[in-house]
């Protein structure tokens, strides 16, 4: 007969067996039944220590009774006293029980007087190391309040594949950390800006916006001054394409034409941009995809000053007035910085779609995300090299998301682009009127 002891280490060791296989093949309900009800109490549990550590607490005087020493007595014994006094104590900021979400919690907090959300976006990484997750991002619903949404691991690492397309000018190109599928609608936001340095995922981007957009009834436009090796392959669903600067300024003059040639017709039936027109007169939408933009803004010598200015004027013409007549950009480039000229400057504030893959420099960091929250910008330089495809993402909303793209082979793009080949309208299409058509 086993004594209490065997009896009781067996049954511990049953236990943690059947708990970690529950873990190991099914984490999910593990997570739901287990793991979160034991992790809202040890963060609620822990908070004034955690709140401490990460400097989210603040003095605040209160009256209250404190003990202090009073008279020896006459055995020696130090006699202690009870005094109402003013003490400075810490006061943490209230917490509310943490909620589960799909890839970890979120909880909701009462900011302290004088605190704003930028004191708790500077802790994140404090209280993500506390915690033992993987992140902390930070979002401000209300003055007031602040919710931290905690991931348990990196949803990122592994994410899976690219989904069919969606509606018209609106791409599914990944994952955001909040497990939401990553879109890039250019109805929403018509002018994208990619940043990031090389091997970071800026081609697989585009060619990821390129092969869910083939299958629209969209014109596709490349500029490729890397000689045209990213987009050659994907000629056959372009309806142009420009490899070298020459070839750029025309094609951009030409589609400056077409813009004034929208506008005019938008103007005779009187509708504000083509949307507003009955759909057979409507003329098919256009995104232009420019790789490594700075390479239209450098200047090798004094001679080509002027081809330089007629690119960037016409870039922004675009970027300008393109949303209302069916002209969408999307640029990706490694730098993207004020050297470049003012032309480039003036084109970014045209371009309220941004996102920031790896950057080698935090100045390239700051140029894309602009004035947006700075913990964007600590994550946006933190994206490790083993992580290519992974960003920061700052919608029109004014959020940012950190996102990972799917990757897709460039194979599979050109396969994308010679299916769906029938569907590229030339460029004398393009500009035809659509009554005469
Ligand atoms: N979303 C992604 N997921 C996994 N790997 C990726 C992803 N995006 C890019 N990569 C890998 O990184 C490499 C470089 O990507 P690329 O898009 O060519 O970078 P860039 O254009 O910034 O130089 C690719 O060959 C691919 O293997
Ligand atoms: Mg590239």
């Amino acid at each position: 007969m086993p004594d209490t002891f065997t009896l009781t280490l067996v049954a511990i060791s049953a236990a943690t067996g059947i708990l970690w296989a529950w873990r190991a093949l099914h984490p999910r309900s593990f997570w739901w039944i287990i793991g979160y009800p034991l992790t809202a109490l040890n963060v609620r549990l822990t908070w004034r220590r955690v709140a401490l550590g990460c400097g989210l607490t603040k003095k605040r005087h209160q009256w209250w009774f404190t003990t202090v020493p009073g008279a020896i007595a006459s055995t020696g014994i130090v006699k202690v006293k009870r005094r109402f006094q003013r003490v400075a104590v810490d006061t943490k900021p209230f917490i509310w029980l943490p909620l589960p979400t799909r890839y970890g919690w979120r909880v909701t907090l009462h900011t302290l007087e004088g605190q704003t959300p930028t004191n708790y976006s500077e802790a994140a990484e404090a209280l993500a190391r506390s915690w033992g997750v993987h992140a902390v991002r930070v979002s401000s619903p209300r003055p007031g309040r602040i919710v931290l949404h905690v991931t348990l691991t990196d949803p990122l690492a592994t994410i899976d594949q690219l989904p069919a397309s969606d509606d018209l000018l609106k791409v599914t190109v990944g994952c955001l950390e909040t497990g939401q599928p990553w879109t890039i609608d250019f109805r929403t936001v018509p002018h994208w800006l990619t940043a990031g340095a090389t091997q970071s995922g800026k081609s697989n981007l585009a060619n990821a916006v390129l092969a869910g957009l083939a299958p629209q009834p969209v014109a596709l436009i490349g500029f490729d001054l890397k000689g045209g090796v990213e987009f050659t392959p994907y000629a056959s669903r372009l309806s142009a394409l420009a490899t070298s600067r020459a070839e750029s300024t025309d094609l951009l003059t030409d589609l400056i034409a077409l813009m004034i040639a929208r506008m005019g017709r938008c103007r005779t039936a009187g509708a504000r941009n083509i949307w507003q027109l009955p759909p057979t007169e409507r003329p098919t939408p256009i995104v232009i995809f420019i790789d490594e933009i700075a390479e239209l803004y450098l200047m090798a010598d004094k001679s080509e000053k002027n081809e330089i200015a007629a690119t960037s004027t016409a870039l922004l013409r675009i970027a300008q007035l393109g949303r209302a007549f069916g002209l969408y950009l999307f640029c990706c480039g490694q730098r993207i910085g004020s050297d470049l000229g003012p032309g480039v400057t003036a084109l970014r504030a045209q371009c309220s779609g941004r996102i920031c893959h790896r950057v080698n420099d935090p100045e390239t960091a700051t140029m894309t995300l602009g004035d947006l929250d700075p913990a964007a910008l600590v994550s946006a330089r933190a994206i490790p090299a083993e992580q290519p495809g992974v960003a920061i993402v700052a919608g029109q909303d004014g959020h940012w998301y950190r996102a990972r793209s799917y990757l897709i082979d460039e194979h599979t793009v050109e396969q994308a682009a010679k299916q769906h080949a029938h569907l590229t309208p030339s460029w004398t299409d393009l500009t035809r009127h659509p009554i005469a058509a």
